[in-house]
């Protein structure tokens, strides 16, 4: 991955087809020129109108969720191979919706991921801690074992295409987002995380986001910590103009100097 900021845009189980055309006139121009990456991912039912969307706007589309098999019987799931060839370029996995409401294992989790990684997505693993972990003092012990358990076994050619996301559950859709500096601290721990798993390799590119009910309003100093790389965006991500602001800052973010990654 080359680019230095992410933002990507979780839809959740939102937006109709109305919406959908109501989110693109109101994004505007882009731009093709950009430093930053801008992705989106949608409900399954509207990758495909997505995908003929959003390549006129440069933005790479991918699902919310992924199977850990390919093909076969499978009823209701999303093959990786598939979501290639329909034109999808990455996956969410382990979102804590998932891991929570669908009871999703870390197990689960790592087939899921090893099989993307194999097929050619690139993966948003998502990662973080519940409100009762972190009064416990329990935030970088839990984020940890998530990532040891959900990211082991990854061939070192593969992990290029590895993003992770930290979501702490107590931030995401309840309007509390963690400060920069309670983001950064963490970000901090996950890389260094990778670099102990990985043996140094590459962890200083994994591009790391964080998620959490952040907004326009407050995306400015989440991405000016050394640690961030981007944002992860539920609630903010489903209008076009708030899109469209949260991308400006990771533009004018990107033109800053130096940032660029070697
Ligand atoms: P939020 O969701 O921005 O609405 O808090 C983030 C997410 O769940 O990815």
């Amino acid at each position: 991955m080359t680019a230095r900021f992410y933002i990507v845009g979780n839809w959740k189980m939102n937006q109709k087809l109305e919406d959908i055309d109501t989110f693109f006139k109101d994004l505007g121009d882009l731009g093709k020129e950009r430093q930053y990456e801008a992705w989106l991912a949608p409900q399954a039912i509207h990758l495909t109108t997505l995908l003929e969307k959003a390549n006129a706007f440069n933005i790479q589309v991918g699902s919310q969720n992924i199977s850990d098999n390919d093909s076969g019987a499978h009823t209701g799931e999303i093959s990786p191979s598939s979501l290639l060839d329909a034109g999808g370029r990455f996956t969410l996995i382990g979102h804590s919706e998932r891991r929570s409401i669908y009871k999703e294992s870390n197990d689960f989790i790592n087939r899921k991921t090893l099989l993307s990684l194999e097929k050619g997505l690139t993966v948003i693993f998502c990662c973080g801690e519940t409100l009762e972990e972190r009064e416990k003092g329990m935030t970088e012990s839990v984020v940890a074992y998530q990532i040891e358990e959900g990211l082991k076994d990854i061939p070192a050619n593969l992990r290029e295409k590895v993003v992770v996301a930290y979501e702490p559950v107590w931030a995401i859709g309840t309007g509390k987002t963690a400060s920069p500096e309670q983001a950064e601290e963490v970000h901090l721990f996950i890389r260094t995380k990778l670099t102990d798993l990985w043996d140094g390799t590459l962890s200083h590119k994994v591009p790391l986001l964080y998620g959490g009910s952040v907004k326009p309003a407050n995306v400015e100093g989440l991405l000016v910590q050394p640690n961030i790389d981007g944002a992860l965006v539920g609630g903010a991500s489903l209008k076009g103009a708030d899109f469209r602001a949260l991308c400006d800052a990771a533009d004018k973010r990107s033109k800053l100097p130096g940032q660029l990654q070697g």
